[in-house]
Formats: structure tokens, C-alpha cells, sequence
């Protein structure tokens, strides 16, 4: 911990702990009202791999909604952004993770962040769930696994996804087994991860969508440029307008206390603390975001 980064960011842990709204831990998914709301690590990789590491980087939690931008750059990497972009939009919604945001009409999700989006982005991966799981784990450095508690509560309380995806299907917008493609979302959002983990994946995006240990590539830089459009836009579902005008850098959260943001060419950084304010985003993270961009000066503007 000599390092002067890593003090950094151990100082904000600290200081965001005391500073911090309560929040609450989500309880919506039965599974996710077992975690420690006491954790909290803040991770910083750069774009060639250094790590600073402060507090709970290596606490496992399920990946959520963080999943979703990697998804996407798994569609747009096999299909191309004309082809996704003509079956989810891009467009922020203004309205919670899980709102039915779909084009009057046509169904067409509003972008590929909400639920709805999500949901029909992974159906357009070709390969289904393995080459989600495959494309995740090649972001993360390693492979990463499923958790089977999280999947079957999900599973259990799913009913709103359930129901988005038949909308969606009924309006020719959801191609495939509704059952099936929601199953493999639910699988997608139990993947095990640490802030370690998302610092990883965000430093890939960072790196232009090269591995920043080695240097492989795992997408391509176009591909990168969409996702971090996206993530910049409704990463952070109906506060992604406050988090642009107070951190300015691409991000997205997780239901679980996940947090992910990207400065482009530099670094990446993941966090993890689980009480959430009302949008879904997790308090401590939020704090921590803002206060490190306004003592290093990262808002990309
Ligand atoms: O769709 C759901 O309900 C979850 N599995 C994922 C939601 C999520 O992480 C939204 N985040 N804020």
C-alpha cells in the first residue's frame, strides 16, 4: 500500500464510507439480500495492466446489469452496429433498468442497457449463452463462472423479464424461444465476478479491446467505440445524465453494488459496494467515481 494510487483510493474508500447516503442492498432477486453491505473495494487497472488494488477487490458478487455493454460488443463484433442497431436503439430512456422501453409499434427496445434491450441483445449473439460466457471471460482475463443460486432465484422472480420478452416477441421485435433467450439473460447477469474482475474489463475497453495483460485482441476498436457510446449515454439507467455532468467517464452499474467506468487510452476502474440508491446505482461507488474524477480531472469534456 505505498504506492501513492493505492492510497488514493483507500482514502476514498474511507472517506465514501463515512460520506456515503445508507442505501439499501437489492432485494428484489432473493440471492442478492446475502451480501455483505459493510464491503467495498475500488480497483484501478491501466490500459497495460497495472493493478492498485484497495479493500474488497477479490469479494465474488454476480456481474447483473454490468454484463450488458459486453454483450453488446459481442453483437455488434459478430453482426456489425448496423445490424443490432436496427433491433435495439440507442437512445437513453429516462426510465428504470426495468421499464417496458420499447418503440410503439415495431418493440423495439430503446437501447441495448434497459432490460428489454438487454434481453433481446443476447438473443442476437450468435452461439447463445456459451459464447456470452466465453466473450465475458476473454474481457476478464479468465473464465468466469456461473452462480447457480443467484440463476435459479432469478430464475424464480424473473416474471417482468418473462413478460418484457413475450412484448417483445409479440411484436415481431424477439425472435427465438422467449424461454430460452431469457434464460440465457438470467445466466449472463449470474456470472461470478470481483471489482478485480470488472477492473479488467473496463482496462480492455480502456486498451481499445485488447487484453491489457497481453495485448490479444478480444474486440475490435470500432466495437469499443459503440460500446463506450452506449455506456456513456444509459449506463447508469435514469441518473446517467447526472453521472455524465459530475464523473464524465463511460460506466456502467449492477444491481449487485458493481460499478464499471472506462477512461479511454488510460484506465479502467471497478467497484463493489452493495447498498444501491433508488435508481439501482450503488451509493458508495457513485461517491467514489465522482470524487476521483474531480481530484484527477477525468471527465473526458
Ligand atoms: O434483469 C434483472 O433484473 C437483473 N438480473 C439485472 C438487473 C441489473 O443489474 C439492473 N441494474 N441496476
Amino acid at each position: 500500500m505505498n504506492d501513492p494510487i493505492t492510497r488514493v483510493l483507500d482514502e476514498l474508500r474511507h472517506e465514501c464510507t463515512r460520506d456515503a447516503e445508507p442505501g439499501r442492498v437489492a432485494d428484489y432477486i432473493p440471492e442478492l439480500t446475502h451480501a455483505d453491505p459493510e464491503a467495498f473495494g475500488i480497483v484501478l487497472e491501466s490500459h497495460d495492466g497495472d493493478v492498485y488494488a484497495a479493500g474488497d477487490a477479490d469479494v465474488e458478487f454476480t456481474i447483473q446489469s454490468i454484463s450488458k455493454p459486453f454483450v453488446y460488443a459481442l453483437a455488434v463484433e459478430a453482426l456489425g452496429v448496423e445490424a443490432v442497431d436496427a433491433r435495439v436503439g440507442a437512445e437513453p430512456s429516462g426510465e428504470p433498468f426495468n421499464a417496458i422501453s420499447l418503440e410503439p409499434g415495431t418493440g423495439r427496445p430503446a437501447n441495448p442497457l434497459v432490460n428489454a434491450g438487454a434481453i433481446l441483445t443476447t438473443s442476437l449473439v450468435p452461439g447463445g449463452f456459451d459464447r456470452i460466457a466465453e466473450g465475458l471471460s476473454a474481457f476478464a482475463g479468465h473464465t468466469l463462472a456461473v452462480d447457480d443460486a443467484v440463476h435459479a432465484s432469478e430464475r424464480e422472480t424473473g416474471d417482468r423479464n418473462i413478460a418484457i420478452a413475450h412484448l417483445m416477441r409479440a411484436a415481431g421485435a424477439l425472435e427465438g424461444d422467449v424461454h430460452a433467450v431469457v434464460d440465457d439473460y438470467f445466466r449472463q447477469c449470474s456470472l461470478i465476478v470481483t471489482a478485480r474482475d470488472l477492473a479488467y474489463m473496463a482496462a480492455t475497453l480502456a486498451n481499445a479491446g485488447r487484453d491489457p495483460a497481453t495485448d490479444a485482441p478480444v474486440v475490435s476498436e470500432l466495437t469499443v467505440q459503440h460500446t463506450l457510446s452506449v455506456m456513456a449515454t444509459c449506463g447508469m439507467y435514469d441518473g446517467a445524465g447526472e453521472w455524465m455532468l459530475h464523473v464524465g467517464l463511460p460506466a456502467k452499474s449492477g444491481v449487485s453494488g458493481g460499478v464499471l467506468a472506462v477512461s479511454p487510452g488510460q484506465f479502467g476502474i471497478g467497484l463493489y459496494s452493495p447498498p444501491l440508491d433508488a435508481r439501482g446505482n450503488s451509493v458508495r461507488a457513485v461517491l467514489a467515481c465522482e470524487r476521483l474524477a474531480a481530484r484527477f480531472g477525468l471527465h473526458i469534456f
